[in-house]
């Protein structure tokens, strides 16, 4: 934390009379880049708050490849890890799994520990990196948002969300953007990283990577989570945004992080997902008649939950799958509407992939 002071104190420090450009060959070779300075402009160097929580690490590997040029460029980041007062189990027990449902869909979030963010730190622009729990934020980030320190942190600023998941952020998203526009924030950018595989093997693989925390190659089918490739390759949006806060581009309303392949859409997912999250929305309020999470009491309708969630997953998704594909030339026009809309604010256009990639 007192670095972290020190570093922004610095930052301000340099505010007036440095000008920091990076050098694409000293951040790939990993090296401090001061890189460049102009004693006579002005000078942008900003402070970042990045807030983040994960419990595989996946998602903290691509929030640093999206920090290490911010920092390279001379940005001060203030990385912040929410730590629940509870730490929720790795791997998850399956009743723990099924239990967190309700209070997920509700938005009820357990309390987090103190921030190591001093009281009076204030930041330019803010990242927050989170999950997708139940077609839902985790509940950590909720907590986060939720809170009067998170809500003080975003008001007024510009925000940027990072997701990592299986592949159906869509509500989750839509529920971010909701509190941050509750807290005062202002939402300009949504990256978005999902597993690549088939939507009916990530159904298996990813249930069987948080509860048993074995993530490889599995009856044929590809490793859960996120292609170390496309972690890797997370990069470019920290360069991407670097460039855009040294021209000073979060005061100007509008996406920094365009033409990055941000997010990709499945408007066919989107519609499942729709009914999945109205489903979710019942349930959770009948399972919370019944006690509070982690209350014996609720078992019973937990367990029936289980069954309707196995039951539409083995049924009703596929055969929704099917009819869209079946009907896809006569919904074609409405669902690409639908994609380019749920793109928005950055987008899946790659006219700035050649610039930032590797
Ligand atoms: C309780 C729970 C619920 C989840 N629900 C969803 C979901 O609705 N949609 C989704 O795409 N991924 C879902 N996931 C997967 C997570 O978003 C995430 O990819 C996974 O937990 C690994 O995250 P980490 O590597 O940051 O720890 C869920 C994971 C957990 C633990």
């Amino acid at each position: 934390m007192i670095a972290d002071k020190l570093a922004i104190s610095q930052a301000r420090r340099h505010k007036s009379s440095v000008k920091v450009t990076s050098t694409r060959a000293a951040e790939r070779s990993g090296h401090l880049i001061e890189s460049f300075v102009n004693q006579s402009s002005e000078t942008p160097l900003k402070r970042v708050l990045v807030v983040n929580f994960s419990q595989t690490g996946q998602l903290s590997d691509i929030t640093a490849q999206l920090i290490a040029p911010l920092r390279n460029a001379g940005h001060t980041v203030h990385l912040e890890t929410l730590q629940p007062e509870t730490p929720f189990p790795f791997p998850w027990p399956i009743i723990d799994f099924i239990d967190a449902m309700p209070e997920c869909v509700q938005l009820d979030a357990p309390q987090i520990k103190p921030l190591n963010i001093a009281l009076d730190a204030d930041f330019d622009l803010v990242i927050l990196s989170y999950q997708v729990w139940f077609l839902s934020p985790g509940l950590p980030m909720t907590a986060f948002l939720k809170s009067p320190e998170g809500q003080r942190l975003i008001n007024g600023k510009p925000v940027i969300t990072l997701v990592a998941c299986r592949n159906m952020w869509l509500s989750a998203q839509e529920t971010m953007q909701r509190l941050i526009a509750e807290a005062g924030g202002q939402l300009r950018d949504h990256i978005a990283f999902t597993d690549r595989g088939h939507p009916l093997a990530t159904f298996i693989t990813t249930p069987r990577w948080v509860l048993t925390g074995k993530r490889d190659r599995f009856l044929g089918m590809p490793p859960a989570g996120v292609a170390p490739g496309e972690i890797q390759a997370a990069s470019r949006f920290g360069r991407a945004l670097s460039d855009a806060l040294s021209k000073n581009e979060e005061k100007n309303g509008r996406a920094m992080l365009t033409g990055l392949r941000a997010v990709t859409v499945n408007p066919r997912l989107a519609i499942s997902e729709r009914a999945g999250r109205r489903a979710f929305g019942v349930w959770s309020k009948l399972i919370r008649s019944f006690g509070k999470r982690g209350q014996w009491q609720r078992r019973p309708a937990l367990l029936v939950f289980s069954i309707y969630l196995i039951v539409m997953v083995l049924t009703v998704v596929p055969t929704s799958l099917l009819l869209q594909w079946l009907f896809s030339p006569l919904l074609k026009s409405r669902l690409e509407g639908l994609r380019a809309q749920l793109e928005l604010p950055s987008g899946s256009q790659e006219f700035n992939l050649e610039k930032y990639d590797q």
